[in-house]
């Protein structure tokens, strides 16, 4: 590489004005590459998650306000997760198969009313499970091969709602293709794919479990049986090329900060695009620090996102989605 030797070459010479600093810029943050995830209640349910403040969960009347202001903003999609009435969990989380659960009728009322709105889904039984686990147990382990029986039945449903994009997040060995056969043999060919290849077992999903309620139903288990161990980056290689194979449209690294390395790797071996997902715990834990004055919130959250981009990911699953907008447009919107 040529670089020429100081005092030819003076590197902050390009940084002493905004303009030059934004025209020398590598990488930009833009709305359009936000998805903004959305809590689904039923009216019962509180909307306020202790350990996310300033997200919310939405009621299937209060979907379409907050949808139509993601839209305005430029953003291209949302991502739906249910806050599932503790009645209706079993051992097998029978309610994912019910055409009528809350994620199938929030998406029936999205694509009515807001066609050109992007929706993205989760494939994983923990929002409907008894005991939190991805998946169904047998002998006390998360059984992989009857699990995507399974998976692959709420894929259908949730295509036939009307989802644009179905997201597995369960880690099941051989979903991805699973999920692409079933999708094709019942004629939604066109229903994509992102794998969440590379899902560690992270400390950072906390506030969601929360926000999900799946926390409780969890207890001190854990997912290390299935999710990835967070000091492994060649096992995230084989997961993306086991996925790729099987048929993914994107590739999904998450949580997103503590893993860049990982979307980096992933960018530059693998040509599908990479999307990375800043977790519950991300967005908490600069919220915390923001709310005690202990770091500007604002700066620290486009920050992390820019840094993102620059990893490599070419869209970023984000809660404060909406405020981000806001702070990419300026006061006027
Ligand atoms: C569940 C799922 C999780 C998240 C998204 N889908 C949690 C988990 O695996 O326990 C975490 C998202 C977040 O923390 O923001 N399959």
């Amino acid at each position: 590489m040529l670089t020429a030797e100081f005092p030819q070459s003076r590197l902050r010479r390009n940084r002493q004005n905004p303009w030059c600093r934004d025209l020398v810029a590598e990488n930009h943050l833009s709305v359009k590459d936000l998805i903004l995830p959305l809590f689904v209640r039923e009216k019962e349910v509180t909307p306020e998650i202790e350990a996310m403040p300033g997200i919310y969960r939405y009621s299937l009347d209060e979907l379409l306000p907050v949808c139509k202001r993601a839209m305005d903003l430029g953003i291209g999609a949302v991502a739906l997760f249910p806050y599932t009435n503790p009645i209706l969990k079993c051992e097998e989380g029978k309610e994912a198969l019910n055409p009528h659960n809350l994620v199938c009728q929030a998406i029936r009322i999205i694509k009515e009313s807001l066609p050109q709105l992007g929706v993205i889904v989760d494939v994983a039984l923990d929002p409907y499970t008894s005991h939190g686990h991805d998946g169904v147990l047998r002998k006390g382990c998360v059984a992989n091969d009857e699990t995507l029986e399974i998976l692959i039945e709420m894929a259908l449903v949730k295509a036939r709602a009307g989802a644009d994009v179905v997201a597995p997040s369960d880690m099941m060995d051989g979903r991805i293709g699973a999920i692409r056969k079933g999708l094709d043999q019942a004629g939604y060919q066109n229903v994509r794919i992102i794998a969440y290849s590379a899902k560690y077992a992270s400390a950072f999903y906390g506030p969601f479990r929360q926000a999900l309620g799946s926390l409780s139903a969890l207890g001190k288990a854990d997912k290390k049986t299935y999710q990835m161990d967070p000091a492994n980056s060649r096992e995230a290689m084989r997961e993306a090329a086991q996925d790729l194979l099987e048929g993914a449209d994107m590739l999904m690294v998450k949580p997103g900060l503590p893993y860049l390395d990982i979307i980096y790797r992933l960018k530059e071996s693998f040509l599908l695009p990479i999307f990375a997902y800043q977790v519950s715990g991300e967005y908490s834990t600069l919220k915390a620090a923001g709310e005690k004055g202990w770091i500007d919130y604002e700066k620290a959250l486009l920050e992390s996102l820019v840094a993102l981009k620059r990893a490599g990911a070419s869209a970023i699953f984000c809660y404060p989605a909406l405020e981000v907008a806001t702070f990419l447009l300026g006061e006027n919107v």
